[in-house]
């Protein structure tokens, strides 16, 4: 491009949470368990979310920082079993009055909320009672808790975002605990995954019928999958990963039914999950306005052929460089490494390329505004003795990605808003406060909680200048 790419002048700028990670106070004010509080408990330290942040109790001075960086937007995600803390159905008019106090803070600053009805936090007495995401039950629950969530701040808040990343809850359900309870996870996973195709579709229809000019939008895990070569096995299999990790969803979101490529997969692999009539009548009616989407990192994939044996993932889990491992899915793909990208100590791989990518590939397929609510690079950031975080590794990150943001806007995407993970330091999903993503520094560790003190990184300084240029001062 000529010149430096434009931003819209009605872009938003902000960052990401989600509740678990961020709220801490999980037994403060009626709330009562969630799953992962207790997976948490159970890894403890790396994933214990009883304190993580504690905005709970710093909404104010989080809000008031946000603020003073420049932020027009912010995405949080709403704690169910705050709102309904039991299966009887009560309202907490506790857990209201918290997510009204931080809407209402948002607003006075001229921060517009952007709200994640689910994101990962399963309260405990939807999976003990009813049987989590196994069981149709689950539909109704989940309807009541959107619904009294539209009600009680729909007034206010027009951009809600149904569940997160829905697609990696069930391609990485067994690391993220989705499988609890499932004895065989193959088969159920697709089950599973059309119950939460339901709840999104009754969420869909809840917004449009009860908030005034709200809009909706599903949050899918997008890692783009390039192939390894241009063997044209590797095409296939580069394309074999994009619909097993991302397209099967995607497509349902937009087109309302299953695509042909997912029904023959059922067949195949004898997994077809329980569609019942009316199902299929009420996805088609839930048209959503919009796409979030939530980009860290790129994949590659090459041919795996048939005779091959199946290799379980294996995450990355402590933060040192080259202790991923592939996986293999003998006749679909395998992933590998990528040797034109760097990776961070977790070994994501650093590719803003595959910002523009993710843009272009879901507004060729879709022509649907998107809005980015998840980027960013998790590290190892160090509270220096000068009192500060000199996090130059993530500037450069987020410059590189905001760069790619704008050339996808100039190849013609429609992006209204960037919200990088994340506001402060919160809780990572496997590696706890170790793995620190935030423009916020928070003086706590996994070993021990300090004084919670909120220190701005360099990145934020910077941030703050970019978004008061409107994208220009990179
Ligand atoms: C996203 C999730 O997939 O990745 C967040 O929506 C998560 O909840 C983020 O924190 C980063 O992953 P991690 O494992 O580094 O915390």
């Amino acid at each position: 491009y000529k010149e430096k790419p434009k931003f819209p002048d009605t872009f938003l700028w902000g960052a990401s949470s989600a509740a678990w990670q961020v709220e801490g106070g999980v037994a403060e004010d009626g709330r009562t368990p969630a799953i992962i509080d207790l997976n948490s408990k159970k890894k403890k330290p790396y994933t214990d979310n009883s304190i993580t942040a504690d905005h709970y109790h710093h909404y104010k001075e989080d809000v008031a920082l946000m603020a003073e960086c420049g932020f027009s937007s912010y995405r949080f995600s709403i704690s169910w079993s705050r709102i309904i803390p039991a299966s009887d159905g009560v309202v907490n008019e506790k857990g209201i009055q918290f997510y009204n106090d931080l809407i209402n803070e948002l607003i006075r600053h001229h921060i517009t909320p952007i709200i994640t009805l689910y994101h990962y936090d399963m309260p405990v007495w939807v999976d003990e009672e009813l049987g989590g995401w196994r069981d149709r039950r689950i539909i109704d629950a989940f309807d009541h808790y959107v619904r009294v969530c539209f009600e009680a701040f729909g007034d206010r808040v027009k951009y809600w975002l149904s569940i997160n990343e829905q697609n990696m809850q069930i391609v990485y359900g067994k690391w993220l605990g989705i499988d609890k309870g499932c004895t065989d996870w193959e088969k159920e996973k697709w089950q599973i995954n059309h119950i939460m195709n339901l709840c999104h579709a009754k969420a869909v229809i809840a917004c449009h019928e009860m908030v005034a000019d709200g809009k909706i939008g599903p949050v899918p895990g997008y890692v783009p999958i390039y192939p390894k070569s241009c063997k044209p096995a590797d095409q296939i299999a580069a394309m074999n990963a994009e619909e097993l990790t991302e397209k099967i969803w995607n497509d349902l979101y937009v087109h309302r039914e299953y695509s042909n490529f997912v029904k023959k997969y059922w067949q195949l692999h004898d997994v077809d999950p329980d569609i019942r009539p009316g199902d299929m009548e009420l996805i088609q009616q839930a048209k959503i306005d919009f796409f979030a989407l939530n980009c860290y990192r790129s994949n590659t994939a090459m041919d795996c052929p048939p005779d091959e044996s199946y290799l379980e993932l294996q995450l990355n889990k402590e933060g040192i460089k080259g202790q991923f491992v592939y996986p293999k899915f003998p006749g679909e793909y395998q992933l590998c490494a990528n040797p034109y990208v760097e990776v961070t100590d977790w070994d994501w791989e650093i590719d803003p390329i595959a910002m523009r990518y993710m843009l272009r590939y879901m507004w060729d397929h879709y022509r649907l505004p998107m809005m980015i609510t998840e980027n960013g690079i998790g590290a190892h950031d160090v509270l220096s003795e000068d009192g500060h975080v000199h996090d130059e590794y993530r500037i450069n990150f987020l410059r590189d990605q905001i760069e790619q943001i704008g050339m996808a806007i100039e190849d013609g995407c429609e992006v209204w808003g960037y919200n990088p993970w994340s506001f402060t330091d919160l809780l990572s999903t496997g590696n706890g406060m170790a793995k620190r993503y935030g423009l916020v520094y928070v003086n706590t560790t996994d070993q021990e909680v300090l004084d919670l003190r909120r220190i701005k990184k360099d990145s934020f300084y910077w941030y703050s200048k970019l978004i008061k240029s409107n994208g220009q001062d990179l």
